[in-house]
């Protein structure tokens, strides 16, 4: 039996994809499907036009987070991997949850704050507003379960509330109150070279992360110049803390490996980082190489691609168009010629 009915979830496509993104979220899609019953996987390429860098190649960078999905192990015959703006029903949610949610929550989002800076007067709508899409992707489809990394928690927790709301409005369960899944260890891949800032695709440092596109050599130099401490690895998980770094490259290598950061402890203990360094980057080479040549044999073909995301546009068109028609009905909005048509 399945334990999760629907999964959604996606990725801006901004930049490059790198480490986090693979081990805070789309690993963990790929480990959930099993136990899945539906799974609809998102290019949320309207979210990356509420900052202005990231909307630039918006096309191609759709195409390289589809492959991607599929070259880390998303099946595109099972799950549905789409763009978000061939779904107009997001933008739609949307605009109805604008309607129902207050300013004072979205005051609280700490991302905004992140993203928009000490000015943020001149921050754009949209991205204000970004968290309220984001529930309306989820929302829309019903999705009962949301894997994401620990810095999407807040947003997915605004989902639930905005769904609250509505039901409370409509007088009934018209949306199921979605899940974030977190995972343990990798919830927050950090910086390479700061173990107190997330990996992110916004540094300005190419040496602050792994693509997953990066070749062998890129991915050697950028774990050789990663920032340690000088201390040797202590032979427990509890010694490691105040040791950002030291703590996050075991960590990534302990989900590489599917081993525990004690486990690495003790067969680490007493050894100096560059022994740590050395089986890091194996890893990395052997668990990143198939996912980048798989990637850029799919790059090859965009047409396919195309293909892949147009099939996967019409299952979450049908679905969310039917969850539409309720809330516009919950809304007691006229129904449109056309539903009339299919009563
Ligand atoms: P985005 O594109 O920033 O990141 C995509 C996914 O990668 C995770 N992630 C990380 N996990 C661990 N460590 C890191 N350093 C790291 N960096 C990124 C994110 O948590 C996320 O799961 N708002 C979302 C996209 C979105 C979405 C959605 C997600 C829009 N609508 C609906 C789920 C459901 C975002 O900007 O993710």
């Amino acid at each position: 039996m399945s334990v999760y009915q629907r999964v959604l979830s996606g990725i801006r496509p901004t930049g490059h994809i790198h480490l986090g993104n693979y081990l805070g979220a789309i690993h963990n899609w790929v480990r959930m499907a099993k136990n899945t019953k539906e799974q609809l996987f998102c290019i949320v390429d309207q979210h990356a036009l509420t900052t202005v860098d990231d909307s630039k190649n918006l096309s191609d960078n759709t195409r390289t987070i589809a492959a991607a999905y599929i070259a880390c192990g998303i099946d595109p015959n099972k799950s549905a991997i789409f763009a978000q703006s061939h779904v107009p029903a997001h933008t739609e949610l949307g605009w109805y949850l604008n309607c129902f949610a207050p300013l004072g929550w979205l005051n609280r989002m700490t991302q905004f704050k992140d993203k928009a800076g000490k000015n943020s007067d001149r921050a754009n709508l949209g991205l204000y507003a970004y968290p309220v899409l984001m529930a309306a992707d989820i929302l829309i489809y019903k999705a009962t379960h949301v894997p994401v990394g620990e810095d999407q928690k807040q947003h997915v927790e605004l989902a639930r509330d905005l769904a609250g709301v509505f039901n409370n409005h409509a007088n009934y369960d018209v949306f199921p109150l979605p899940e974030p899944i977190i995972p343990k260890e990798t919830a927050r891949i950090m910086s390479l070279r700061d173990g107190l800032s997330k990996m992110s695709k916004s540094d300005l440092s190419d040496y602050s992360r792994i693509h997953l596109l990066d070749d062998s050599d890129t991915i050697a130099l950028k774990i050789r110049k990663a920032k340690t401490d000088s201390d040797s690895i202590p032979g427990t998980p509890k010694e490691l803390e105040g040791r950002p770094e030291a703590s996050n490259l075991l960590g990534i290598y302990a989900a590489l490996s599917d081993q525990t950061i004690e486990t690495l402890c003790v067969r680490f203990e007493g050894q100096t980082f560059s022994s740590v360094k050395q089986a890091l980057t194996d890893i990395l080479i052997s668990s990143l190489t198939p996912i980048r040549e798989k990637m850029l044999h799919l790059l090859q073909n965009p047409d396919e691609l195309d293909k892949i995301l147009y099939k996967g546009a019409e299952t979450a068109n049908s679905l969310a168009e039917q969850n539409l028609k309720e809330v516009r009905n919950a809304l007691g909005l006229l129904p449109r010629i056309d539903q009339l048509r299919k009563v």
